[in-house]
């Protein structure tokens, strides 16, 4: 038996002798995607965070912690995906523009968490009074070691509000 998912829209296939290792090692190891970071490496800190789909759904999972063999016909995509060749993503440009992070190693997690936010919101927008409990839960448990919390909460705020606007034809 084999495990299939794909990464970043290609193919993968692993013997079931690599069912328990971390997606976190086999991406690093396998396929050289490092931009996604290992931190705490016990499933807190959420650095390590992908978004993974699995039939309608999307979720920010994080890899650290995340067995191989959970991931049986997913389609995972890392922070390496989230830019359009040298274009970066709407949430890329904010992190940016906002001074978001300092060292950045957090980074990445935050990307892949409010990536998957605002994929969410666009397919199904929400009221703008519901925006700060939705970023909380999508954002709110991940750790940035240089404090740049507010910067991130203010990034993707923006970004989700643009996104809301878009969706609704509201004025801003
Ligand atoms: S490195 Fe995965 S949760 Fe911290
Ligand atoms: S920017 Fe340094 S850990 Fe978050």
């Amino acid at each position: 038996m084999t495990i299939s998912f794909t990464v970043n829209g290609a193919s993968q296939r692993v013997a079931d002798d690599m069912a328990a290792e971390p997606l976190l090692d086999y991406l690093h190891e396998a396929l050289d995607l490092t931009g996604t970071k290992l931190c705490c490496g016990i499933g807190v800190c959420r650095a390590c965070t992908v978004a993974v789909t699995k039939g309608a759904t999307t979720t920010a999972m994080i890899s650290c912690s995340t067995p191989l063999s959970v991931l049986d016909g997913t389609d995972i995509r890392t922070v390496e995906h989230v830019a359009q060749g040298e274009q970066l993503s709407a949430i890329q440009t904010a992190f940016l523009e906002n001074f978001s992070f300092q060292c950045g190693y957090c980074t990445p997690g935050f990307v892949m968490g409010a990536t998957v936010l605002l994929e969410q919101i666009a397919a199904s927008p929400i009221e703008e009074a519901q925006l700060d409990r939705a970023i909380a839960d999508a954002i709110g448990e991940h750790i940035c070691r240089c404090t740049g919390y507010v910067r991130y909460f203010e990034a993707v705020k923006a970004t989700a509000l643009k996104v809301i606007a878009d969706k609704t034809g509201a004025r801003q």
